[in-house]
């Protein structure tokens, strides 16, 4: 950590609490490292942050430490997020305590997130840092709540001004009964932070140093705003099903941002991660997974059940259904599957055609070139206009190395041909079906490696007689 910490144009640093273990995930991995559409928990409340040019972030890590702090530096790169170390979790205001250490002489706004809470938007954290701003107070996220159980409650007096927040476990019977939550959220001067964390009592129901102490002593002091959010947006994960209903929330909203320029035949049914870019047009069909930098070009057809991973698909492609392909460029106008496999590096020019059970590798297929059946590329270059018939296999391993098979322009491979590479076909040649291919063929020369057929005439009928006099025979 360096001694002068940056001073950010609008003044405000955050504090991400995420030491816990997550108990309730039953899990060896931290809570923070289970990934949510794809992006580990802990990343979300980070990218709030850099939304708002919050600076300094401090993430406040305890379980797992190493493997979260891995995960961050991973998406968000090195000295984006200073990490300060909680090593006994004592409690959410202990956790305060140690990240306001961190922030040394900082003073400003300073805004506290969750590391388990991801769905809150950028408007709704500026309303809250905003709010703390213009009363100097601070400032606490709240929601009503049908179902209250487990959060803190929010205690009003009898004005309805914020008297404090008690937790669900330390509640009375009436406080138990109120349902308006604490979301965990707030916005805060420094200074009050400091002073308000310095003296917390761990005299409750779980022997921890409650942050949420400090809303009754700004009660007294400095004054509470609050700002309202709905229960889906400050919902928190502390168990699988939360997570997964949450993935599914998240879901739903990139789905809807999508649908508005492209056709979704089931959109309940499809997984879309944050990091996908889809163009007009394009038409979606049920039980599509999309993942990561995963492009879909304008008025291209993904049909059911492809999974695309980093992949980018060209304007009016067709991938027919159950397509699967990662880290792969599918150029315009191909047509590809339905079960075909693009494995990475794969990069389908204008108008190729990969047919069903056809898997690719490290193949680069020009413009028109087609491999519609059964067939396997893999460190193959081919050109323009091939043909690559039923059955072809690249025979890129020799149990040491993978090595480079390069047919050229308008070549023609017959069917069940093995191309044992390395091995480069010319242009135009032709290899007749059936052949095993070990030297580089000329251009426009025709390459047999078959054996002489033979007929011999009668054969059915002179093994049918053989057998039919020894079933006569048997005992
Ligand atoms: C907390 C609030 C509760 C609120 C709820 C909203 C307190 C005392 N209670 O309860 O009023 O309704 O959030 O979700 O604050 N953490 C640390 N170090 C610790 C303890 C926790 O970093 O010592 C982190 C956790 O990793 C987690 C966050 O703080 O990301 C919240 O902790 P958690 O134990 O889940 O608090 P809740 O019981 O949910
Ligand atoms: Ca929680």
């Amino acid at each position: 950590m360096s001694s002068s910490q940056p001073k950010a144009k609008n003044n405000l640093a955050c504090l991400i609490l995420a030491a816990g273990k997550g108990t309730r995930m039953y899990s060896k991995r931290a809570k923070m490292l289970h990934p949510l559409l794809g992006v580990p928990l802990a990343s979300y409340p980070v990218e709030r942050a850099l939304e708002l040019h919050a600076s300094p972030i401090v993430a406040v890590l305890g379980y797992q430490r190493a493997e979260v702090e891995k995960a961050l530096i991973a998406r968000h790169g090195q000295g984006t997020v200073t990490v300060v170390e909680q090593a006994e979790q004592k409690g959410t205001g202990h956790a305060v305590r140690l990240g306001l250490a961190a922030l040394q002489r900082w003073e400003g706004t300073v805004l506290i997130l969750y590391g388990d809470v991801p769905l809150l938007s950028r408007e709704t954290l500026t309303a809250l840092v905003k709010r703390s701003r213009a009363k100097g107070a601070l400032a606490i996220l709240t929601a009503e709540l049908a179902d209250p159980h487990g959060y803190g409650r929010v205690v009003r007096d009898s004005r309805g001004r914020i008297a404090g927040v008690v937790e669900d476990k330390d509640a009375s019977e009436d406080e138990c009964r109120i349902t308006e939550v604490n979301a965990g959220i707030y916005a805060a001067p420094a200074a009050f932070l400091r002073q308000a964390t310095a003296r917390l009592s761990p005299r409750n129901a779980q022997g921890e140093l409650y942050l949420t102490d400090i809303i009754a002593k700004a009660a007294t002091g400095i004054g509470v705003a609050s700002v309202k959010v709905s229960a889906e947006e400050m919902a928190g994960i502390n168990d699988r099903q939360q997570l997964v209903s949450v993935e599914k929330t998240l879901c739903r909203r990139i789905v809807g941002h999508w649908m508005k320029h492209a056709t979704f035949r089931d959109p309940e049914t499809v997984l879309v991660e944050a990091s996908v870019t889809i163009d007009e047009d394009a038409e979606i069909g049920r039980n599509v997974v999309l993942r990561g930098r995963t492009r879909i070009g304008t008025g291209a057809r993904i049909d059911a059940g492809c999974i695309l991973t980093d992949t980018d698909v060209g304007a009016g492609a067709t991938l027919l259904p159950y397509t699967v392909a990662a880290q792969s460029c599918i150029g315009p106008g191909a047509k590809v599957g339905p079960f075909a496999h693009l494995r990475p590096g794969t990069e389908l020019g204008p108008d190729v055609h990969v047919g069903n059970y056809v898997e690719t590798k490290k193949a680069r297929l020009g413009r028109g070139s087609k491999a519609n059946h059964l067939t396997y590329l893999g460190d193959t270059i081919i050109g323009e206009g091939v043909n690559v018939g039923a059955g072809t296999i690249t025979c890129n391993y020799n149990g040491y190395e993978k090595r480079q098979t390069i047919i050229e322009d308008g070549a023609f491979i017959g069917s069940d041909t093995q191309l044992v590479a390395p091995v480069r076909v010319g242009k135009r040649a032709v290899v007749a079906a059936g052949a095993t291919i070990t030297e580089d063929i000329r251009e426009g020369a025709l390459a047999i490696t078959r054996a002489p057929l033979k007929q011999v005439d009668g054969y059915a009928d002179r093994v049918a007689e053989r057998y039919a006099n020894k079933a006569a025979t048997k005992p």
